[in-house]
């Protein structure tokens, strides 16, 4: 059995605490920092151990060493929602929004959503492919080794299903796949009666064929007005249970329709923007075990309100974060930048937007117990900082990552040049 010690680490957050309470109303403390300087891994990723290294049981001396030179460990990051497939781009949107023109009002000519979809359906699958596979290495070399990879820019069997062939083939992070077949309504079925037809070939021929092709892990819906609606919803809620597949729901994000609060009272495991809730509708997801995922830097570029963070987890919800990296509200990759909003805009504190971005991320996508903090009998999917963890989400543009790690396995490497000291 082949083994690997990681050893003189300077300190180690393993976010114990954090997951004990199901990460929800977490302090600094919960990130449970430990001056242990010793992980055993073997060869399936699991940890076996962590402790001092006087302390390393007999059993585990042979393994192979990894010296990591006092630098402090995290759990790796975890990317929870993300749109990383997709061909062309949206900057002359980008360019009317901030003349006044909504994302609504553009989405109503035609563009938006839509004119992604244009791109995307016309891309080859190389092509997407390798521009994916770009995306995926820059979350990678922030600390990521998961990232959800949502489709729908096809909303037409066959590019969905070129999407989400994608999502499979793509390397390095570890990749959880989610049908967006109901993004948008697409351009063959714009009339009400036509949406209704849309529906019903996603509930009852395309989802079943993405799942026998094991191309889905899950499903997700946008309910707004000009979307999908609660019934939608409903329906497929109904037809994903039905596949044993979880639901998130993209909802209350441009306008109030109650989707989060239905979602969280009919179990999802997630909830996404989350902008327009009432006090009453907080309390209801704080009290579900559905995971909240906001989405600042989209509501930044799209010049949307942020959702209510310091409400949501003072009532006890499990609160997560993410970029939404997308062509149309979120161009940016950029992990700090969100959790620099999420501090100061959001008013989350750093070991809030710590545990946001790890184990209840994890969380959000289901993976809380393999994944998300760093405990025997968990992935070693670790981040090992070229920094200190107090100074992360301060800057924007960049965090200083030496290595990240999934399932014990390098698979980013700061370049020397780059490296401290
Ligand atoms: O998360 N809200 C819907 N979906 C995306 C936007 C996708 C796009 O505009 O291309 C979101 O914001
Ligand atoms: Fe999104």
């Amino acid at each position: 059995m082949s083994r690997k010690i990681f050893t003189n680490i300077g300190g180690i957050l393993t976010l114990k605490a954090a997951a004990a309470k199901s990460g929800r109303r977490v302090d600094e403390k919960d990130l449970s920092w430990t001056k242990n300087n010793t992980i055993v891994v073997d060869d399936r990723g699991v940890i076996l151990w962590l402790g001092k290294w006087e302390r390393l049981p007999k059993e585990f001396h042979d393994g192979k060493k990894i010296d990591w030179d006092k630098r402090e460990v995290i759990p790796a990051f975890i990317e929870c929602h993300t749109h990383s497939v997709f061909a062309g781009d949206r900057s002359q949107e980008f360019e009317m929004r901030n003349t006044g023109v909504s994302y609504q009002e553009i989405a109503a000519k035609g563009g938006g959503i839509l004119s992604t979809v244009k791109a995307t359906r016309n891309a080859s699958e190389q092509d997407l492919l390798d521009s994916a596979q770009r995306r995926i290495n820059r979350f990678v070399a922030q600390g990521v080794s998961t990232v959800e990879v949502k489709s729908g820019y096809g909303l037409k069997k066959a590019s969905e299903e070129k999407m989400l062939r994608v999502a499979s083939q793509l390397k390095k992070a570890r990749i959880l796949k989610t049908y967006l077949g109901a993004h948008a309504i697409p351009p063959e079925y714009k009339a009400k009666q036509g949406k209704k037809l849309y529906m019903d070939q996603i509930l009852h021929r395309d989802l079943p064929d993405l799942v026998s092709k094991k191309l889905c892990d899950r499903v997700d819906i946008f309910v707004d007005n000009g979307y999908f609606d609660l019934e939608d919803a409903s329906h497929l809620i109904e037809r994903a249970r039905h596949f044993g597949l979880q639901i998130c729901v993209h909802g209350d994000q441009l306008t109030r329709t109650g989707a989060c609060k239905f979602a969280a009272k009919n179990n999802a495991q997630s909830i996404e923007h989350a902008i327009e809730l009432t006090a009453a509708d907080r309390k209801i997801i704080a009290n579900s075990d559905t995971t909240s995922v906001l989405l600042p830097t989209a509501d930044i570029y799209i010049h949307a309100p942020y959702p209510k963070a310091r409400e949501l987890i003072d009532e006890g919800a499990r609160v997560a974060l993410a970029t939404d990296f997308n062509p149309g509200t979120s161009p940016t990759q950029d992990l700090s930048f969100v959790g620099m909003l999420a501090r100061l805009k959001m008013k989350m504190s750093l070991a809030e937007t710590i545990c946001a971005y790890t184990f209840n991320a994890a969380h959000a996508l289901g993976m809380q117990s393999k994944l998300g903090s760093i405990e025997v009998g968990k992935q070693a999917d670790l981040c090992v900082l070229d920094m200190s963890w107090k100074d992360l989400f301060y800057s924007v543009g960049h965090h200083d990552v030496y290595r990240t790690l999934r399932g014990g396995k390098m698979i980013y490497s700061k370049p020397a040049s780059l490296v401290e000291k």
